[in-house]
């Protein structure tokens, strides 16, 4: 089978390689004074974000294998070595979440500090649902509901709307130097997941011309949950009174905002 050097996925895989960094590297040795040093509900709403990412990275390192196994099953030999870098990274993120707990918390969390509340199924079912279809289904249908949850949804709109509301954070004055490093880093690895998504869809779209109205029937139920979605960090916080200055409507309109520019990602391809 040829294999296409050229192509988008393997140019990706080539930047993932030159573009490596090793979580153990990052100095966390200013974290937890960091942590000290700011309100309860500030660290509440911190924690709530770590956390969730943290159960968002296990949650994509835990359901990509699927997507690999279909690659290889019907021959796209770039997309399964790109799957390859990506499980990689996104274990990489794992560990990330999981040192910068250690190190800035005063105590383990779970046990001294309790696991916020965190809501919402996309990590206990959407997510799993979506990525194990494709251990038994090969049709193209399946393929595009899952990128569509997977890199479009969870990483191009949810994911980077949650990296604004860290850089609002940094931005702000508020000084976490080893957690603002990791966050730089993991969005650069996110950005290539991203544009491997956004390929993914376009080569489905380009093949299988009928699967444009899945596609749009998929945006606009992702847009329903991203009216909602967004509430889920700042809960419990009233507008105008949220830890940082974090901002209820705005916060929501990018999740729209993200949305969109997904979509036209994917729907106007470069000529
Ligand atoms: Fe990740
Ligand atoms: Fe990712």
């Amino acid at each position: 089978m040829p294999f296409d050097n050229d192509s988008l996925p393997v140019r990706l895989f080539t930047a993932s390689h030159e573009r490596a960094w090793n979580p153990s590297d990052i100095d966390f040795s200013h974290e937890r004074s960091d942590w000290l040093a700011h309100t309860d509900d500030e660290r509440r709403l911190l924690l709530r974000l770590v956390s969730g990412f943290r159960v968002g990275e296990r949650g994509v390192a835990h359901e990509l294998a699927p997507l690999q196994i279909r690659f290889r099953r019907v021959g796209w030999i770039e997309e399964e070595v790109f799957v390859a870098a990506q499980l990689y990274e996104e274990a990489r993120h794992v560990q990330f979440f999981e040192r910068w707990l250690v190190d800035a918390l005063p105590g383990r969390l779970g046990v001294e500090i309790a696991y916020p509340d965190l809501r919402g199924d996309m990590f206990s079912v959407r997510l799993p649902q979506a990525m194990r279809m494709l251990l038994e289904d090969d049709g193209p249908e399946a393929l595009l509901r899952a990128v569509m949850l997977y890199h479009f949804y969870v990483e191009g709109v949810a994911a980077e709307a949650g990296y604004t509301i860290y850089h609002e954070i940094f931005e702000g004055g508020h000084r976490f130097p080893g957690l603002e490093r990791g966050i730089r880093l993991i969005q650069r690895d996110e950005a290539r997941h991203i544009a491997f998504g956004v390929h993914v869809l376009r080569r489905l779209l380009a093949e299988h011309h009928h699967l444009v109205d899945l596609f749009e029937s998929q945006v606009a139920a992702l847009r329903r949950f991203a009216a909602d979605d967004p509430d889920e960090i700042l809960r419990g916080f009233r507008p105008g009174n949220t830890p940082f200055g974090l901002d209820h409507a705005g916060y929501r309109q990018l999740y729209l905002d993200n949305l969109e520019g997904m979509r036209r990602r994917v729907s106007n391809p470069p000529q």
